[in-house]
């Protein structure tokens, strides 16, 4: 059995796969924490359902915010708890590759890091979420052609030319598909005077949001709460009026990526005006989001197979042929040194 693993540790989902296996384990990153005590009590599938059936004492929380560690202690717990339940602690040595988004600072990555060491990995490879997206793709990263990758996530939205083994050029934005639940909240808000949960402004941007026009204007109805009063009430919202709500987020993506080809080194963004771009990422799935990157950035837009498992299937492929790979850890490596080609420019 393999002794590598790799871990997508995202901020919606925690994915990992194990060399020869596969993906063997795919849940929410949410940890349930006893509220007196400070301990996590349990992680994914199993903290949701311990917060349905035991109120009181547990509490959920997400230890990460746009990709990155926000509760150091909680993190560190909840990978311990993840490659135990991966079995990680009956591989003697476990090797573990663990994906980063791309603009991670120094004390960000070493934080990882340290977590993962904490958790029982042995030996602790970071690489960059674009280049495993870009695996997990089948995009062919080692030629000299230019592959052009979105990763839309939960937090962060992740856009990397990828040539040669490494990622030349690209930017991370604090965006994702969090940010339109957001949106969709604050909408019901504004024009029902209506509160509704997270997990309910998800399931509505799911089953009637989009992100292009479409001819079929779908409704939906949701429950929440009363703001003046308290009482809970039913509430019908169109589709049309959801792509509104989520303009905003939606558009600073768009945006990201006409910038992402815009300051691709122009040998290579010719390769991505032929063979388009790349969509990733469960946010990728937002209905019309791959025809409204083709409208605004003028290239064929193809989302991958399966978006929620692309970063953790190209990771997993780095752990099979963690050789022909090497050239993409040096890049990681020599970049993480501030020696990279890798030109960085913040949205504002
Ligand atoms: N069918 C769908 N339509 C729209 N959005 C979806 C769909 N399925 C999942 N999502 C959204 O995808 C997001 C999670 O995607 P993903 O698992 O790729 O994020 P992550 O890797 O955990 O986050 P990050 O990469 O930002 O750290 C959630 O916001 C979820 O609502
Ligand atoms: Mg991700």
């Amino acid at each position: 059995m393999g002794r590598e693993l790799a871990i997508d540790l995202g901020t919606a989902n925690t994915l990992v796969y194990r060399q020869g296996e596969g993906i063997v384990f795919n849940e929410p990153t949410v940890v349930a924490m006893n509220a007196s005590t400070g301990e996590v009590e349990a992680m994914g599938d199993e903290a949701w359902q311990m917060i349905g059936g035991r109120s009181g004492n547990v509490v959920a929380m997400r230890p990460l915010r746009h990709g990155v560690m926000t509760e150091f202690d909680i993190t560190e717990r909840m990978i311990a708890v993840v490659l135990r339940r991966v079995g990680a602690s009956r591989i003697p040595k476990p090797r573990v590759l663990v994906c980063i988004p791309s603009d991670s600072s120094e004390v960000e990555r070493r934080a990882v890091e340290e977590a993962v060491r904490f958790a029982g990995g042995r030996s602790v490879v970071l690489v960059e979420e674009p280049l495993a997206a870009a695996i997990g793709a089948g995009l062919p990263i080692h030629e000299p052609v230019g592959n052009l990758i979105i990763d839309v996530g939960g937090g962060t939205t992740e856009m990397a030319v990828v040539s040669m083994g490494g990622v030349v050029s690209g930017r991370s934005i604090k965006v994702g598909g969090f940010d339109f639940d957001a949106a969709i909240q604050e909408h019901i808000r504004a024009r029902f005077g209506v509160a509704i949960g997270e997990k309910a402004a998800e399931g509505l941007k799911i089953a009637i949001g989009s992100a292009f026009p479409s001819p079929r204007n779908v409704a939906a109805t949701v429950v929440g709460r009363e703001l003046a009063t308290g009482a809970p009430v039913e509430v019908r919202v169109a589709g049309d009026e959801l792509r509104t709500a989520m303009a905003e987020p939606v558009a600073r993506i768009v945006e990201g990526a006409r910038r992402t080809l815009a300051e691709a080194p122009p040998e290579l963004t010719h390769d991505v005006l032929e063979t388009g771009m790349f969509l990733t990422g469960g946010g990728g799935l937002l209905r019309g989001l791959d025809m409204l990157l083709a409208q605004e950035c003028e290239v064929p837009v193809h989302l991958t197979e399966r978006p929620l498992q692309t970063v953790v299937v190209g990771a997993g492929a780095m752990l099979e042929h963690l050789d022909d790979y090497r050239t993409a850890f040096q890049l990681v490596r020599r970049r993480r040194l501030g020696e990279s080609r890798w030109s960085r420019v913040r949205l504002g």
